[in-house]
């Protein structure tokens, strides 16, 4: 309908269509209901309600929610009781309120939120039902702060140790990053409001985000960076999908016809809305026709002005473009509305910082701290037998939950690693603190930090990255893995002042090798969120044994690294062009084939008790095609969690495969001297790998290695599975 033409009908004007007759009798003790709109029917179908509304919709209204009214906010039709759409970042918690016509904080009172660790923790701890929970928190804090969707969670896979945002992410592995998104979203979403997975696709580097043209190849494409999302999609029923920054083969992600409407609605189903990321649409006419329904951040121009706004107005009244587009991009809007509540009365209403809340961010942190080295059981600390703790370095006192970025959150409270370790040492324990390294700091910090070190029984050093500009932060990669600061020099320095020194690195990876040789325990602590200093001290003084696993490989130095084997053509791109040389070989798929020592694989992460794999028999059928059961003890004497990995090396394969890929895990918790059994069934997807000249998945016979264990490198266990029949799946 053109302005001007008349609305079919309306909430207030009481015309009911055919349905009447059903909605009378079923609804004759409520005389109001006969009255009521079939789009107001929470009883009805989604499908159904979205038409009735649709069809009551003025052309102005249509267009109206197809583009932001301020930074976070899309318009409402109060004839109609639609509300303001109100989205907000992002993964780690609901980020303070923004604008709304600024990228100012808004000053708002309200606002402060419970902090979880940064997604790529939560990925260490590769346990599916925390990232349901972790979700589900996101969801109930969401609701209590008024918003209807959240965008987040983002699923693109590390392929540089570099890029800026690879702590928002699941790290490099598309199953991994697939369950725990997915998982994220269940959770997110059973609270009545939508989750955006972001940022489709290829969005792999923070280096010229807007510009950068990725070149991939389809079967690196499909098998390594689209397979998260298709699960987040697919499996996490995701109802709304955020389009990315960078182009794709020569097209911007917004506008990428193959991302969006061939692969993303047309392949797979996708029946919700896609958005644009803030300020990412750069055409009215490839976002109209390749499936952009919702623009937003777009800069400049005022709202009216947006691509989905008045030049799409103009083209529909000029017959470019159709009304039946315009109709499909309202009805996707309309779909995540009603099947997020937005339009009922009993929708739920959230709650924020509560305990709850707070007990799953530390069990996230406590989950997903990963102990990297533990000589002669220097960990855990016992607390009884020391007299002085040295707590050095800058990161032991920095909150690292708020930032510039988008992923910041005000969080109600942040427990520092020396807050959490002051705390769990008691008052028999003195515990002193040097900053050690700064920005700028000098010589001074190093001489107080050794006087330190000497004094100490043991040195709890705690530094790595943070979030400011060119670390851990968006719109910029680092430009080495070096941890800066001069910190390389300070931990050799201290260790030889007290060899008892244990290393605690947040942020992500770095080069290691100048002093991990010398010092007896490593822990990453990632970003630990809010609890985190409570998690970290409940970890070195073993309240909590660490069962964390690494999400990404650790390289002992950057050029053994895919992305930066090919050159400037690899990594960061030449002329604005970024080729994905190492095709399928991301991660530890490239350093497993390629043989590559890593400095910690992936997977990685050790346990102050021990396990011990045992009797692997591949059983064919039960939920999938073949299960491969074994079982674990804990041979220690503490209870802890191990983490069973299943990858697939297929033998012979007709076309090149990585040595080997990750089909399945289970995390397990075993009290001291226990033995469970454990199953992973593996289904025909986990045998198949893209085929382009087919555009279908594969899965071709022959013989496949099922190899368990605790990490990527520690397999003990070893067996074959013949696949007997070459076969499409989905
Ligand atoms: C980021 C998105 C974020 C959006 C809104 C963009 O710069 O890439 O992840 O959701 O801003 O803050």
């Amino acid at each position: 309908m053109y302005p001007g033409s008349k609305v079919k009908a309306s909430a207030g004007n009481k015309v009911l269509r055919l349905a009447t007759t059903w909605l009378v009798v079923a609804a004759a003790p409520f005389c109001a209901a006969a009255d009521t709109p079939e789009y107001l029917d929470a009883g009805l179908s989604i499908e159904t309600r979205v038409e009735d509304l649709l069809a009551r919709m003025t052309f102005e209204e249509k267009l109206s929610i197809l583009h932001g009214d301020s930074k976070f906010t899309t318009a409402a039709i109060p004839r109609l009781g639609i509300p303001r759409r109100r989205l907000s970042d992002g993964p780690h918690g609901v980020r303070e309120d923004i604008g709304p016509d600024t990228w100012e904080n808004s000053g708002h009172t309200d606002d402060f939120a419970t902090a979880l660790p940064a997604a790529i923790c939560l990925a260490a701890t590769w346990n599916a039902e925390l990232g349901f929970s972790a979700g589900e928190l996101i969801g109930q804090e969401a609701r209590a702060r008024g918003k209807d969707i959240m965008l987040g969670p983002g699923v693109n896979i590390l392929r540089t140790p570099l890029c800026g945002r690879n702590f928002e992410y699941f790290g490099e592995d598309p199953l991994l990053s697939g369950v725990m998104g997915a998982g994220y979203v269940r959770g997110a979403q059973s609270q009545d409001i939508a989750s955006c997975v972001k940022h489709f696709a290829v969005n792999n580097q923070e280096n010229q985000r807007d510009m950068i043209d990725v070149e991939v190849d389809e079967r690196a494409l499909r098998e390594i960076y689209l397979s998260a999302f298709k699960a987040v999609v697919r499996t996490g029923g995701v109802w709304t999908v955020m389009a990315a920054y960078n182009k794709l083969r020569g097209q911007h992600c917004c506008q990428n016809e193959y991302l969006i409407k061939r692969i993303l609605k047309d392949e797979w189903g996708f029946t919700g809305l896609v958005m644009s990321d803030w300020a990412a649409v750069h055409d009215t006419k490839q976002a109209v026709l390749n499936g952009l329904d919702l623009e937003m951040g777009t800069e400049g121009v005022g709202y009216d002005d947006f691509y989905l706004a008045k030049p799409y107005r103009d083209g529909l009244r000029s017959g470019e473009y159709s009304l039946a587009g315009l109709d499909e991009k309202v009805r996707r809007n309309l779909r995540v509305m009603i099947a997020t509540h937005v339009l009922d009365a009993g929708r739920k209403s959230g709650s924020l910082n509560t305990a709850a809340h707070q007990a799953i961010a530390r069990r996230v942190a406590e989950e997903g701290i990963v102990l990297l080295k533990n000589d002669n059981q220097t960990l855990p600390l016992d607390a009884a037998k020391l007299k002085i703790i040295a707590v050095i370095g800058e990161n032991a006192t920095r909150p690292q939950s708020r930032s510039e970025d988008s992923s910041s959150i005000k969080a109600l409270y942040e427990i520092t690693p020396l807050d959490g370790i002051v705390k769990r040492a008691g008052n028999q324990v003195n515990v002193i603190y040097s900053v050690g390294y700064q920005k700028n700091g000098g010589a001074d910090l190093t001489e107080r930090a050794l006087a330190a070190a000497k004094a100490a029984d043991v040195v709890i050093y705690i530094g790595g990255l943070n979030r400011e500009k060119g670390f851990d932060c968006e719109n910029a990669d680092r430009t080495d893995m070096k941890l800066p600061y001069g910190q390389d020099e300070l931990i050799q320095k201290i260790v030889a002042a007290n060899p008892k020194t244990i290393v605690v690195m947040e942020g992500t990876i770095v080069e290691m090798d100048s002093w991990l040789g010398k010092v007896p325990a490593l822990l990453q602590a990632w970003y630990p969120g809010m609890e985190g200093g409570n998690a970290l001290a409940r970890v070195v003084f073993g309240d909590v044994n660490p069962s964390g696993k690494l999400p990404a490989t650790f390289p002992k130095k950057l050029a053994d690294s895919p992305a930066h084997t090919f050159g400037a053509s690899g990594y960061p791109g030449v002329n604005g062009k970024v080729t994905y040389s190492e095709g399928l070989l991301v991660g530890y798929r490239w350093f497993d084939t390629k043989h590559i020592e890593p400095q910690f694989p992936f997977g990685f992460g050790l346990s102050y008790t021990d396990f011990k794999y045992s009797d692997l028999e591949l059983v064919e059928g039960g939920e999938g095609i073949v299960t491969a059961r074994f079982k674990i003890s804990n041979t220690g004497t503490r209870d802890g969690a191990e983490v069973a990995q299943l990858y697939l090396h297929p033998e012979k394969p007709s076309v090149m495969r990585p040595d080997k890929e990750l089909k399945g895990f289970k995390k397990v918790s075993l009290k001291a001297g226990e033995t469970l059994a454990v199953s992973i069934p593996l289904d025909q997807n986990a045998f198949a790998y893209f085929d382009p000249a087919k555009k279908g998945w594969i899965a071709e016979k022959g013989d496949f290695g099922v190899l368990v264990g605790s990490s990527s490198r520690n397999l003990p266990l070893q067996g074959v599975f013949k696949l007997t029949q070459t076969t499409t799946v989905e």
